[in-house]
This record gives structure tokens, C-alpha cells and sequence, in this order.
């Protein structure tokens, strides 16, 4: 008898014996046979339990099985072009592990509240599990980028003496005696570790104490941020654009069933390739305007704008140039322009809206302490900051990819709360 098989590997073994473990997604019986759809993180297979072909205690069990029991199953893999995946299971024997209680989430539409309430037990449907394997594969593709074109990851403290995006949004917590906040941004720190290493990056979670509800916050979500030192305006978009092209590219490659499973339209992520679109702020302002939108040069895009712009094109498009008044003040003006920054934002195709922020850094030391005083942005928390324009100071560049969002996008999800595990919204913390 092999060791333990998969789901996933059953091609690998038609016509062997195999063992599975994993727990009944769903049942069907017909007095002599039972028909067990069994999930074991790696895919869903029917497994056929004939009453002659089995023992009595095997065939009992099996009837006996509830919604979400764990179990073994031994039996011979069959090749079956009607099964969902195109193979089943001739089942041998079954052995529960546990018989579930009477499971809350029963295989009927729920309310999303209830889901959320229940989100322990929730990702344990094919759909919630597609979603979380696209997330770990678009982890991986970005990493990968990565690590082959240069960058060093180097990651950033979650517990900041100060704020790097904007002081209203932060979440205040103590730190012995003194207070501490949780990261919004690693980009200031990256900043430094791009003057020691090059090109670096950090990955991780990154926190907002925003009032937002809507369907493209969240609280707590991950970004991936790239740095890089001697890099202008122009370059910091080229490896935005590959970035991103290669993530969607290898979701396409490496989780066709998933996509087929969210019901994902293919076609449409093919159609990510670089170089992407691009439009000035200008020209977004003019052609809003022209568009029938009630807005004024110098005001920021809500959602309505942002989805409107991007959906003149197929692939994402960015966003360059706002007015400096608009973005933080780490933004390089532009020397031609000074009332307008060297950043971009990336909005994805089909409303998912933005996906990336990033610009090009003040290098001068003396344009950075201007822009603290402006900002009244205290010498002791800064200094170190300022620092970096002190000693050997160069062009550098960067961007923040926030992955919910991306996620959300290439599954093709209503909303950035399924793009995680456990979500942190503005009215939810559990479980
Ligand atoms: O545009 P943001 O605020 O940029 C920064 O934080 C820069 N310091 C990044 C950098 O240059 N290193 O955030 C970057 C991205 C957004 O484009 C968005 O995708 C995501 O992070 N993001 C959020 N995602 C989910 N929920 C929220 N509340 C988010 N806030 C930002
Ligand atoms: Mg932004």
C-alpha cells in the first residue's frame, strides 16, 4: 500500500491504491451506495463506497459520516472524465477520525455576516481555499521577482516610534513608558537599507486606523515595498509594470483550476502585459471633466474616478504627477514642476482601483528639512531620516504594492475581505 496520497497527486496513481485523509465536504447516498466528496486541502474527489464491494463497519461508517467529519479513505483511483477533477475514488474502507457536530455552515447560500462570524470554519469551502492559494502563489511570484532581479528582502519593525504616511491614521499602543504605533508604511526604514544594500524590500503587514468601509480597505493588510537606491521616476515604473506582469502571468500558469473555480475571466488577466498605460494627472483631471465628473485640479480620485479612468484600458494604468499638496512629504517635486511630484499610482483594470503607490524620494537635504518644517515634523523622531541625505545621499525610488488588493483584482472578488485570512475591518476583530 503507498504512503499517504493527495488530491492533487491523483493523476500521478490511476489504477493504484492509495490512502487519503481529509474530512466529508458533502454526501449523497442511494440505499446501497454513498457518494462522499472528500476535500483534503488540496482539492475535492468523490469517493464511491459500494455496499458489496466493502465491509459492513466500513459501509455503517460511511452512512454515519456528518458534514465536515474527518476520515481515511483507502481505495483505487479511477480515472472518470464526469468527476469534477476527472478522477474518483473506489472506496476499499473508511476509517473516521472524528464525527463532526452538527456543522453551522450548511452548503446553502449564507449571509456574509454569518460567514464573517464564522470565517474559522468558512475557508474551509473550495472557494475560500482557491483564494488563499492564489494569495500564496502571488507571495511567492513576487518574491521570486524579487530576489532574481537584485533586491534583498530585509523587512521592517511593525512597532514605529512615529508615522510615515499621515498622523491620523495610526494605532497608538503602549511601549513601557513611552508610546509606539504600529507600522503604516516600511518605506522610511527601506529608505535606509537601500543605502546599504541597493535594492531592497520588505513584506509584511502594515496597519491603517482608517474610518474607511468600503470594499477596498482594510485595517491590517499586507504590502510588499521595493526601494531602490539610484533609481529615478521612469525606472521605479518599469519595475512596477514587470512586477505585476509577472505575478498575474504566474497566477494564469500556476492556478488555472483555481481561477476556473472563482469563475475568473482569463482572458481578461492575459491582457496584463507591460508596458502599461499611462496618463498624467492632468490629462486624468481633463478627461474626468469631460467625462461629466464634478472635480477641480488639486482635488484627490475617490472610487468613482478611479474606476472610470481604468476602464479605458486593459491593463492597469498609472497615475503620474499629482500635485504635491495631495502626497506625503518624502515626494521628489518635479524639477520642471515643482507644484506637481515624481509618483505614480497604479489602478488596476476592471474598478479594482489602487493597487500601488510609490514615487520618487527628496534626495537634497535641504528641500527634505523644508518639507519637516512645513509639516512640523519633530527633528528628534526624524533625525535619522534626515541622515540619510547627510551622508552620501543619492536618487532613489520606490512603491508600496498592496497585496489584498491584488488579490481581490485577480481573483476577481466583491470585496478585499476574503483576500485574507482573518480580516480586520473597521467594525470587525474576531475571530
Ligand atoms: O499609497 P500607500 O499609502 O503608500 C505607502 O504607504 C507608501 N509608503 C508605499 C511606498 O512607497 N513604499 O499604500 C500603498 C498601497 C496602496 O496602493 C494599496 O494597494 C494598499 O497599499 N493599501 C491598502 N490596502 C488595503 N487596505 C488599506 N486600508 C490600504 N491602504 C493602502
Ligand atoms: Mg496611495
Amino acid at each position: 500500500m503507498a504512503e499517504w496520497t493527495t488530491v492533487r497527486q491523483l493523476a500521478d496513481h490511476v489504477g493504484q491504491d492509495v490512502r487519503l485523509r481529509g474530512w466529508l465536504y458533502n454526501k449523497r447516498s442511494s440505499g446501497k451506495i454513498h457518494f462522499l466528496q472528500v476535500r483534503d486541502g488540496t482539492g475535492l474527489v468523490q469517493c464511491v463506497v459500494v455496499k458489496s464491494n466493502v465491509s459492513d463497519e466500513t459501509f455503517a461508517a460511511s452512512d454515519a459520516l456528518t458534514q465536515e467529519s474527518s476520515l481515511v479513505v483507502e481505495g483505487t483511483v479511477r480515472q472518470d472524465a464526469r468527476a469534477p477533477g476527472g478522477y474518483e475514488i473506489d472506496v476499499r474502507h473508511i476509517e473516521p477520525v472524528q464525527l463532526a457536530h452538527e456543522y453551522p455552515i450548511a452548503l446553502k447560500e449564507h449571509g456574509i455576516d454569518f460567514l464573517l462570524d464564522h470565517r474559522h470554519l468558512w475557508i474551509r469551502v473550495p472557494r475560500q481555499r482557491a483564494i488563499l492559494r492564489i494569495r500564496a502563489e502571488i507571495e511567492c511570484a513576487i518574491q521570486a521577482f524579487l530576489d532574481n532581479n537584485g533586491f534583498t528582502r530585509v523587512d521592517a519593525p511593525i512597532l514605529t516610534p512615529a508615522s510615515c504616511e499621515d498622523t491620523t491614521e495610526l494605532f497608538e499602543t503602549r511601549y513601557f513608558d513611552d508610546t509606539a504605533y504600529l507600522t503604516q508604511s516600511g518605506q522610511l526604514y527601506m529608505e535606509a537599507a537601500a543605502m546599504a544594500l541597493g535594492k531592497v524590500y520588505c513584506f509584511g503587514p502594515c496597519f491603517r486606523a482608517e474610518k474607511s468601509k468600503t470594499r477596498r480597505h482594510l485595517i491590517e493588510f499586507w504590502m510588499v515595498e521595493p526601494e531602490m537606491a539610484f533609481v529615478e521616476h521612469e525606472e521605479n515604473l518599469r519595475v512596477q509594470e514587470a512586477l505585476v506582469e509577472h505575478v498575474v502571468q504566474s497566477v494564469i500558469d500556476r492556478c488555472a483550476p483555481e481561477l476556473e473555480l472563482l469563475g475568473r475571466d482569463i482572458a481578461r488577466l492575459e491582457r496584463v502585459r507591460a508596458p502599461f498605460a499611462r496618463m498624467s494627472y492632468d490629462d486624468a483631471i481633463r478627461w474626468l471633466r469631460d467625462h461629466g465628473f464634478d472635480i477641480a485640479w488639486g482635488d484627490d480620485f475617490g472610487s468613482p474616478h478611479e474606476t472610470a479612468l481604468a476602464e479605458q484600458f486593459d491593463t492597469p494604468v498609472f497615475i503620474e504627477r499629482y500635485p504635491t499638496k495631495l502626497k506625503a512629504f518624502y515626494m521628489q517635486p518635479d524639477p520642471d514642476r515643482p507644484e506637481v511630484v515624481l509618483c505614480a499610482d497604479m489602478l488596476a483594470p476592471e474598478g479594482y482601483g489602487e493597487i500601488i503607490g510609490g514615487s520618487q524620494r527628496i534626495h537634497d537635504y535641504e528641500l527634505l528639512k523644508a518639507r519637516f518644517e512645513e509639516h512640523r515634523l519633530p527633528e528628534e523622531t526624524y533625525g535619522w531620516y534626515l541622515d540619510l541625505r547627510r551622508y552620501g545621499s543619492v536618487p532613489h525610488s520606490g512603491f508600496g504594492l498592496g497585496l489584498e488588493r491584488t488579490i481581490a483584482w485577480i481573483c476577481g472578488l466583491d470585496h478585499v475581505r476574503e483576500a485574507i485570512l482573518f480580516p480586520r475591518m473597521l467594525y470587525r476583530m474576531a475571530p
